[in-house]
């Protein structure tokens, strides 16, 4: 009998330390146009930086194309075994169907102050998408090999539409419902 409960409390143990996930926010984020189409003043969409802005936008229409853009500091512990996207609600979404949302692992050479289309290589690794119904809790994108990966403990993310406009609350907004990542150690 003792034998048994010290086995329970092992388990028990094992399966806390399994549990320990924590909740990044991200640090840097911008809107991040790769269109040909001109913004107001006749300026080009892809030269402005809207890193500062209060919202996030992803779009992509005939001409149209907007990538949301992260920056995540990661912490220093390792080894991490799972780690998620967490995708916050929306707060404008150009549909009412069904959409879906994909992330792609890019470089970290880029600030939120400055970044734009023009400065900002469009490249990366696409590692996983979600669908999401309009009006729903979005729910989360695996993105586990890209926080093992990452490099001096920085992941940069974009996050790319597949048709309709979807607007999020960026850090500037003040909200508390941006993007973040749960880290399982
Ligand atoms: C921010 O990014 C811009 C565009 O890539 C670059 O010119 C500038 O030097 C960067 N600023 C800092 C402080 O890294």
């Amino acid at each position: 009998m003792k034998l048994f409960t010290s086995s329970i409390i092992a388990a028990a143990a094992a399966s806390l330390v399994q549990a320990c996930t924590i909740n990044i926010r991200v640090a840097r984020d911008s809107t991040v146009a790769y269109n040909g189409i001109m913004c107001d003043n006749n300026i080009p969409c892809n030269s402005i930086p809207f890193g500062l802005k209060n919202d996030l936008l992803t779009f992509k229409g005939n001409r149209d194309y907007e990538r949301v853009l992260l920056g995540f500091d990661l912490p220093t512990t390792k080894p991490i075994s799972k780690c998620l996207l967490k995708i916050p609600t929306p707060i404008e979404v150009a549909t009412t169907g069904e959409y879906t949302l994909t992330a792609t692992v890019t470089d970290n050479k880029w600030n939120e102050t400055a970044v734009t289309g023009a400065n900002k290589d469009i490249g990366g690794t696409q590692i996983g998408s979600v669908n999401i119904v309009a009006g729903q809790k979005p729910g989360s994108i695996d993105v586990t090999s890209a926080c093992k990966n990452a490099k001096d403990d920085k992941l940069s993310l974009f996050v790319d539409t597949s048709f309709p406009m979807v607007r999020f609350n960026s850090i500037q907004s003040g909200s508390p419902a941006i993007f973040s990542l749960d880290i399982t150690y």
